[in-house]
This record gives structure tokens, C-alpha cells and sequence, in this order.
């Protein structure tokens, strides 16, 4: 690698032993004594971190391509939510699913990552916004963990916007603190809270009456920040020392610095950028200059990025957003482990983090961002566990 922030170790050996790595070095120092249950040459392919999406919506139900076709026509996505459209309207389709239908959705969505070298996928709730529905959805998030190779996060989203059932967004508030967030706590249902905070989610307030509350719950947080508009949502996560503060596009360098004191991550959605056409660009050079981790993740929802492609996210985030294809790649492995917490067991071919690892047919890791054909994945392992490439619907 040009970039030495991304290593290269040619003609090296990775030992995995009990679902982790247990040795990385010169070939010609492979321990004597060890007795491999299998061993693979991968004569000259790229072995390479698994690639980890911080940021998804995976679980919804219903199709907004009819939204597509009004913001074409000048429908801006703040109108379409102000009708009942938008979040609204995935949350009618969503409530109305079963739990087997959501899940043999999203299932087929997850195998995309799976074929793309994703071995790590957070998915969010919010489009339930009741408890029952909520708890609906982080159930299905749960059960895809346990029977697909894939390590999943989950994140309470129920402050995504108001659900028809209230007039007052502080009441939901209210009602998120004092029903919602207790029982997703009790059953161990999500990892952090998050909350959408924009004209047409949560105000500044409301969310740090949420944040508050997630800290009492020990929970950590992680905010849809700043997307269409500057609420300083950014700042405010950070004041709370969020994991990360995601979309991003209209923070102010005084949030910037913020989230560089607190180590908060910037996730970058590129996919969501270009699906709204948006065209304030996040403040990518200031986030360089503070230092801080910029992830990069696909934001896969049915309204603003109804894609599974991260592939095609990390080369967004080179072609729309300036990152170099080592940020980009970056973004997609280690920074999006920060964003996540896990920056100790994933993200990185370190010894002792867990073996959640992807071989790739490619002369550079580059072209993983330059190309935009079909993954070349060879192999890939979640927690040590051989997966095999699957055939990817979306690209
Ligand atoms: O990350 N910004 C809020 N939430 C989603 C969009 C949700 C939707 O439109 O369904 C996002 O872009
Ligand atoms: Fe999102």
C-alpha cells in the first residue's frame, strides 16, 4: 500500500484458533507444532478484515419507489414525510408484517452484505414506534445473528419520528423513557440508543431528554445528526460521548471539534447523499484536520438509500465525498468497528481479535473501492466460521 495506515504482508500466514486470531507472520515461521484442522493457500489473494456496516435499517417491510418518482418531480423528502409519507409509511408496512415475513425480507438482504466480505452488520429499529413493534424488529435483528454468519448490532431507533398514535413529540419522548427503553433493556434487545434529530425527528432538547435517559440505562448512544439541516446534532452527541454521529453533512466545525474531544466517529452515507440528491457535502477536510475517524456505511432503509450495496458506498465516499480508497477502506473496517464500540475484537487482522476475515481475488485493496462490478469475495469467515461467497441480487 502506497498509504502504510493499511498494512501489506505478503508471503504471511493467519492462524485462527477457538474463533479468533491466534498468529500472524512470515510463512517460514509458522509455528512447527502446529497441526491445522484445514489449511488454505490463498496463493496471492488479499486476505483483508471483514467488512463491518455501522449503520443500516435492514428490517422494514413495504416499497417507497413511489417517493423516488415525486422527489424526481421536485417533492423534497421533508414534504413527503410532512403528507404521512416517508418514515410513516414504512412504519404502516412494517407494523403490519410478521415476524416470519420481516424476517425472510431482510434475510435476503443480509446475504448481499455476506457476499460483499461483510461479517458485521448493525441494523436499527424505528419503524415499529410502538413497544410491541419495536420489540418486533430487534427480535427478527437478533435471530438473523443467530442463524446467519454474520455478527449483528442492534440499535433502538424508536425516536425516529412521531407515530400517528401522538400529538406531542415530548409525550413520545416520555413514553420511549418510561416503556420502550425499560423493555428493551430488560430483554438485552439493543446495544445503544439512537434518535433522528431534524425538523422532521426530535429537537435538540428532546434528544438530550433521550440521551440522558440512555445514560442511566448505561447504554450508549449514536445519533442521525445533522442530515438535512444544522441542529449542532453533532455537538450534542459528542457532548454525550456518542460512538458516533451519522449522515453529517451540515455539522459546523464547532460540533467537529466537539466530536474530536469526545472520540466520536463521523459515519459517512453517501448512498442516502446522492439517492436525495443533497448537495451540501459533510465537512470532510475538517474532519481530517480534527482527527476524527470518519466509517462509512450504506444506511440500507427503503426511503433514502434503498440499497445493499456497500461496495458501491465505500466507492461513493471516494467519488462524491473526496475520501482517498484508503479512508474509504478504513471506513469500512476499523473506523466503522469505533462506531460500533468494538474497535477491540473487530475491524483490524490483529492477534486476538476475533477471525472475522475475507479473502479477495484483487491485486490491491483499492480496487475494492474502484471497481463497480461484482465483489470479487473468494471466501469469508465470522467468527472463524467458513461462510461460502453467495451469489449477490443487487449488484
Ligand atoms: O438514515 N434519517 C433518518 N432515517 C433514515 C431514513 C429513513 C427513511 O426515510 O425511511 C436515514 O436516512
Ligand atoms: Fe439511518
Amino acid at each position: 500500500m502506497t498509504n502504510d495506515r493499511i498494512g501489506h504482508l505478503p508471503n504471511h500466514a493467519l492462524i485462527t484458533q477457538n474463533q479468533r486470531i491466534a498468529w500472524i507472520g512470515p510463512d517460514s515461521e509458522v509455528p512447527t507444532k502446529t497441526n491445522p484442522t484445514e489449511e488454505i493457500n490463498a496463493q496471492g489473494a488479499w486476505l483483508l478484515p471483514g467488512f463491518i456496516d455501522c449503520h443500516t435499517h435492514l428490517i422494514y417491510a413495504g416499497c417507497r419507489a413511489h417517493e423516488f418518482e415525486a422527489r424526481l418531480e421536485g417533492k423534497s423528502y421533508q414534504a413527503i414525510c410532512a403528507e404521512g409519507g416517508g418514515i410513516l409509511s414504512t412504519v404502516n408496512a412494517t407494523r403490519s408484517a410478521t415476524e416470519a415475513q420481516l424476517t425472510e425480507e431482510a434475510t435476503k438482504r443480509a446475504q448481499d452484505f455476506i457476499a460483499q466480505g461483510v461479517t458485521t452488520l448493525d441494523i436499527k429499529s424505528g419503524y415499529g414506534l410502538t413497544l410491541e413493534s419495536e420489540l418486533k424488529m430487534l427480535r427478527v435483528a437478533q435471530k438473523l445473528g443467530e442463524t446467519l454468519l454474520l455478527r449483528i448490532t442492534k440499535g433502538l431507533l424508536a425516536a425516529h419520528t412521531l407515530p400517528p398514535e401522538f400529538t406531542s413529540k415530548d409525550d413520545y419522548i416520555d413514553h420511549i423513557i418510561a416503556v420502550i427503553l425499560p423493555e428493551v433493556v430488560k430483554e438485552n434487545l439493543a446495544e445503544y440508543v439512537d434518535c433522528f434529530t431534524e425538523s422532521v425527528g426530535f429537537t435538540p432538547e428532546q434528544t438530550r431528554r433521550l440521551f440522558q435517559a440512555a445514560r442511566d440505562n448505561n447504554l450508549p448512544i449514536r445519533l442521525h445528526a445533522d442530515q438535512l439541516s444544522n441542529l449542532e446534532g453533532a455537538g450534542i452527541a459528542a457532548e454525550f460521548h456518542a460512538l458516533s454521529a451519522d449522515h453529517v453533512e451540515y455539522t459546523s466545525e464547532s460540533s467537529v471539534k466537539k466530536m474530536a474531544q469526545s472520540g466520536t466517529v463521523a459515519v459517512l452515507l453517501p448512498t442516502a447523499f446522492y439517492y436525495l440528491r443533497e448537495t451540501q457535502l459533510p465537512p470532510i477536510q475538517t474532519f481530517r484536520d480534527h482527527g476524527v475517524p470518519m466509517a462509512v456505511s450504506t444506511d440500507c432503509n427503503p426511503g433514502t438509500s434503498p440499497s445493499t450495496n456497500f461496495l458501491l458506498a465505500l466507492n461513493m465516499a471516494s467519488t462524491l465525498f473526496g475520501l482517498t480508497p484508503t479512508e474509504s477502506l478504513l471506513g469500512g473496517t476499523i473506523n466503522a468497528a469505533r462506531a460500533l464500540g468494538l474497535q477491540n475484537e473487530i475491524g483490524t487482522l490483529e492477534v486476538g481479535k476475533s477471525a472475522d476475515l475475507a479473502l479477495w481475488a484483487i491485486d490491491h485493496p483499492s480496487q475494492l473501492v474502484a471497481r463497480l462490478q461484482s465483489p470479487p469475495l473468494l471466501q469469508s469467515w465470522s467468527s472463524g466460521n467458513r461462510g461460502l461467497p453467495q451469489q449477490c441480487s443487487s449488484i
